[in-house]
C-alpha cells in the first residue's frame, strides 16, 4: 500500500469512527440513553486518536477529539447567586389563603380589612432561571441550583428565542431577571413524536422535557428543542425599577423580556375569583401550570416583609388541587430510613396521574394505614402533586374483595432483623439495629453525598447501593480514600460493568472537588437527627467552626455545663434537639466517622452570608410592651440588622425595647441595670 492509498483508508476509518462516536455522543448526552458501555466509548476515542496522531492531517476542529471528551467531565460551571434564588411557601385553600392575608396584614400592623394590593401570577411548571444583563447586554443564565448557587447554562439559554440578547430602551447597568423556562403543551408533544420515531428517549412531562433540553453539555441539542420563558421577578439590580411588582413587570416587558398574564385585586373575594377563572381556563393555557403566585404588589411593603428561612414572605404560592387516580394497591413494602423509621410503601398497578407513571406511594405509618383502613388487594384513590410523593387518598371500600387481613408494620427491621420499636409518644417504628443496619448506613451515606450536603456528582442512590453492597464505601470517609484504594486494585471502578476510564475519571473529579467543605453543609451531611438544612446553618453560625461546634457539644453532655445552657437558650433548639446533637457526638462509631473524615477533608470556618454592619450586630433584643410596629416585624428587622431577639431578660441583654405599657420584662431591665430604649430611640439608633 503506498502513502496516498494508506491516508485513504485513513480517511475512511477516520469517518467511520467519527460517526460512531457522534453517535454515541448523541445517545448519552442528548437522549440519555447510551447503547454503548464506557469502556466501549473509551475504545473508540482511543481509536481515534491514535489514528490521528498517525495522520495529524485527520485532526481538524471539528473531530470530536478536539470537542466533547473533556466537556461532560467538568459538567457546568457553578455559579453562586448574588441574591438567593428562593421557593415559596403554599396554600391550598381559601382559608389558607385567607390566613396569609391576615397574617401578613398582621405583620405590617394594618387594620384587618385595610386595603392590601396583590398581585396575582400563574405558577409556570417549568425550571426556574436568573438572566444576568449588564449594560443592556445577556452576560449570564444560571439554574436555581440549591438556591445560593446554580449551575452556569449560558450557552443554551442564549439559543432560547424570545429571551433578548440584548435589551430595548434604557435598562439599568446591571438587572437580574428571574424567571420559568418551560416547554409549550404542543411543542411537548411533536417534540416527544419525533423523540419515538427515531427511537430516542420520550420524557414525562413538559416540565422534565424542559429542564432535559436545558441542562445539555452539547448546545447544539437546545438549541432544537422548542423552549420559552417567561420572567417573574428580580434578582439583583443597580437601581430601582419602579414602586410596584407592577411598575417592575412593565420595565421588563419595555426592555423586552416576556412576562407572565396578572391580575391585581386588593380582596380575598377578587383573588379566589381569579383562581378559579385560571383553574378552568388552564387546559386552554399552551403551558402548564401548577398554581397562582400571589405577591403583595407594594415593593417598600415587600422589602419590609421580607424572608422567613428560603421563602419571602411578601409571596404564596396557592397550589391547584393534586391530580387523583384510581389503582389496585399490590402490596405494601416496609423501607428503612436514615434515622430507622419503618415507612410504609405502596406497591401499586402503575397508573398515569397528571403526565407521570405512579406505582409507588407513601403511606407514612401504622396509624395512618389504620386511619385509612388499608389492606393490600384494595382498589385505592392516590394523588400527585407537583414534585411530592404520591400519596393515598382513600380506600374504595365498596370495591374491597371478601375480608382482607389488616397490614400491620412488624416490630422488626427488615433488613438487618434487629428489633423495631415505637415509642412513647411517636408515631414512627424505629429499627434499633442503628449501625449494623445497612439500610440505615445506606441512607446516610445517600444523605452525606446529597444536593445540600456534599453534593457529589457521579455518587447517585444507586451507586451508593452498589457500592455499599460490595464494600467499596461503607461509611463516610471511605469516599475520600476510594482513589487511592482502586489505584492498585485488582478490580477498579472503570472494569465495573457500566464504567470506563472516563466515567471513573470524572468521579473521583467530583469526590476531589467536595474535600473543602463548608461547615453548614457539613453539619447537615452529617445526617443527625431533627438537623435539617436550616438548623445546620444556625449551629454553624453559632459555633462557627467545626472543632468549636464538637467540643460544645461533648461539654453539654454534662447538663450543667454553660454549653449545654448555650446550647438550648439558642432560637429553635429544644431539649429533644439537643439531646440528639449531643448523643450523636458522644457516640464513639461517630467519633471514628468524624476523625476519619478529618483526615481527607477540610471544613471551612461558617462566614455569615453578609457581614452586617449596624450597631447592633451581635447584640441581644429584647422587645416588650405595645409597639408602632407590629412584634413580628421588629423581630425580622432586628434580626436582619445581625442581632437577637430573646424572649426574656437576663444579664446577656444588651437592649430592652420598650413600648407603652412595658411591664415585668422593663422592670427587670431596670433592676438588672440593661440599657432600655424608646421605640424611637430604637428607630434612630438603626436609623
Ligand atoms: S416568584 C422569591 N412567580 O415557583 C420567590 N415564582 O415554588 C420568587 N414560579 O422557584 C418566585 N411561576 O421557579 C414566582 N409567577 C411566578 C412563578 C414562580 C413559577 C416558580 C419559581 C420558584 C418556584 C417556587
Amino acid at each position: 500500500m503506498d502513502k496516498e492509498d494508506a491516508l485513504n483508508a485513513a480517511k475512511l476509518k477516520h469517518a467511520e469512527l467519527v460517526k460512531k462516536i457522534r453517535k454515541a455522543d448523541a445517545e448519552y448526552y442528548q437522549d440519555d440513553a447510551p447503547s454503548l458501555s464506557d469502556a466501549e466509548y473509551d475504545k473508540l476515542r482511543q481509536e481515534l486518536e491514535k489514528l490521528e496522531s498517525e495522520f495529524p492531517s485527520l485532526e481538524n476542529a471539528a473531530s470530536p477529539s478536539q470537542t466533547v471528551g473533556a466537556a461532560p467531565a467538568k459538567g457546568f460551571a457553578k455559579i453562586r447567586h448574588e441574591i438567593p434564588m428562593l421557593s415559596l411557601g403554599n396554600v391550598f385553600s381559601e382559608e389558607e389563603l385567607n390566613e396569609w392575608l391576615a397574617k401578613t396584614r398582621r405583620f405590617l400592623n394594618m387594620e384587618e380589612a385595610s386595603p392590601l394590593e396583590i398581585i396575582a401570577e400563574p405558577k409556570i411548571d417549568g425550571l426556574s432561571c436568573s438572566l444576568r444583563y449588564e449594560q443592556g447586554v445577556l452576560i449570564q443564565a444560571a439554574t436555581r441550583g440549591d438556591g445560593a448557587e446554580g449551575e452556569d447554562i449560558t450557552q443554551n439559554v442564549k439559543t432560547i428565542e424570545g429571551i433578548p440578547h440584548t435589551l430595548k430602551g434604557n435598562a439599568p447597568e446591571i438587572l437580574e431577571v428571574r424567571g420559568e423556562i418551560y416547554m409549550g403543551k404542543k411543542d411537548f408533544e411533536a417534540l416527544n413524536k419525533a423523540q419515538e420515531a427515531r427511537g430516542g428517549k420520550t420524557f414525562a412531562n413538559p416540565r422534565n422535557a424542559a429542564a432535559g433540553s436545558v441542562r445539555q453539555l452539547n448546545v447544539e441539542v437546545t438549541k432544537e428543542r422548542p423552549l420559552a420563558f417567561l420572567g417573574y421577578a428580580l434578582g439583583q439590580v443597580s437601581e430601582s425599577l419602579g414602586q410596584s411588582h407592577y411598575e417592575v413587570r412593565e420595565k421588563l416587558k419595555s426592555f423586552g423580556i416576556p412576562e407572565t398574564f396578572y391580575a391585581i385585586s386588593d380582596d380575598l373575594m377578587g383573588l379566589m375569583q381569579n383562581y378559579e377563572q385560571v383553574l378552568e381556563g388552564r387546559a386552554d393555557l399552551d403551558y402548564d401550570i401548577d398554581g397562582i403566585v400571589y405577591k403583595v404588589n407594594d415593593l417598600a411593603l415587600q422589602e419590609r416583609l421580607g424572608f422567613v428561612a428560603r421563602s419571602p414572605r411578601w409571596a404564596i404560592a396557592h397550589k391547584f388541587p393534586a391530580e387523583k387516580a384510581v389503582t389496585k394497591l399490590l402490596d405494601i413494602d416496609v423501607q428503612v430510613g436514615r434515622t430507622g423509621v419503618l415507612t410504609p410503601v405502596a406497591r401499586l398497578e402503575p397508573i398515569t396521574v397528571g403526565g407521570v407513571v405512579v406505582s409507588n406511594a407513601t403511606l407514612h405509618n401504622q396509624d395512618e394505614i389504620e386511619r385509612k383502613d388499608i389492606r393490600i388487594g384494595d382498589y385505592v384513590v392516590i394523588q400527585r402533586a407537583g414534585d411530592v410523593i404520591p400519596q393515598v387518598v382513600e380506600v374504595l371500600l365498596d370495591k374491597r374483595e371478601g375480608d382482607p387481613p389488616k397490614f400491620e408494620i412488624a416490630h422488626e427491621c427488615p433488613r438487618c432483623g434487629s428489633l423495631a420499636i415505637r415509642e412513647e409518644g411517636e408515631v414512627a417504628i424505629r429499627c434499633t439495629g442503628g449501625l449494623i443496619c445497612p439500610a440505615q448506613a445506606v441512607e446516610r451515606l445517600k444523605h452525606f453525598v446529597s444536593r445540600l450536603a456534599f453534593d457529589i456528582e457521579g455518587l447517585g442512590a444507586k451507586i451508593i447501593e452498589e457500592f455499599y453492597e460490595d464494600g467499596l464505601i461503607k461509611s463516610p470517609p471511605d469516599i475520600f480514600t476510594l482513589e487511592e484504594r482502586n489505584k492498585g486494585s485488582l478490580t477498579p471502578i472503570r472494569a465495573r460493568e457500566g464504567w470506563g476510564d472516563l466515567s471513573e475519571k470524572n468521579l473521583f473529579a467530583s469526590i476531589n472537588e467536595r474535600r473543602v467543605i463548608e461547615l453548614n453543609r457539613f453539619i447537615y451531611a452529617l445526617g443527625i437527627r431533627q438537623i435539617g438544612e436550616a438548623t445546620a446553618k444556625m449551629l454553624a453560625s453559632a459555633y462557627g467552626s467545626f472543632e468549636a461546634l464538637r467540643l460544645a457539644m461533648k461539654q453539654a453532655s454534662d447538663h450543667e455545663a454553660e454549653a449545654y445552657t448555650n446550647l438550648i437558650n439558642m432560637d429553635g433548639i429544644g431539649a429533644s434537639m439537643a439531646d440528639d446533637l449531643i448523643g450523636f457526638f458522644s457516640e464513639s462509631h461517630n467519633e471514628d466517622v468524624l476523625d476519619g473524615l478529618m483526615q481527607h477533608i477540610e471544613v471551612k470556618p461558617y462566614i455569615a452570608p453578609k457581614a452586617v454592619d449596624s450597631p447592633v450586630a451581635g447584640k441581644t433584643l429584647v422587645f416588650t410592651g405595645s409597639l408602632n410596629i407590629s412584634r413580628s416585624e421588629a423581630k425580622a428587622q432586628a434580626e436582619r440588622l445581625g442581632a437577637k431577639v430573646a424572649g426574656s431578660v437576663s444579664k446577656k441583654t444588651d437592649y430592652v425595647i420598650a413600648g407603652e405599657d412595658a411591664g415585668s420584662k422593663l422592670k427587670k431591665a431596670n433592676e438588672l441595670g440593661v440599657t432600655v430604649l424608646s421605640e424611637d430611640e430604637w428607630k434612630t439608633l438603626i436609623a
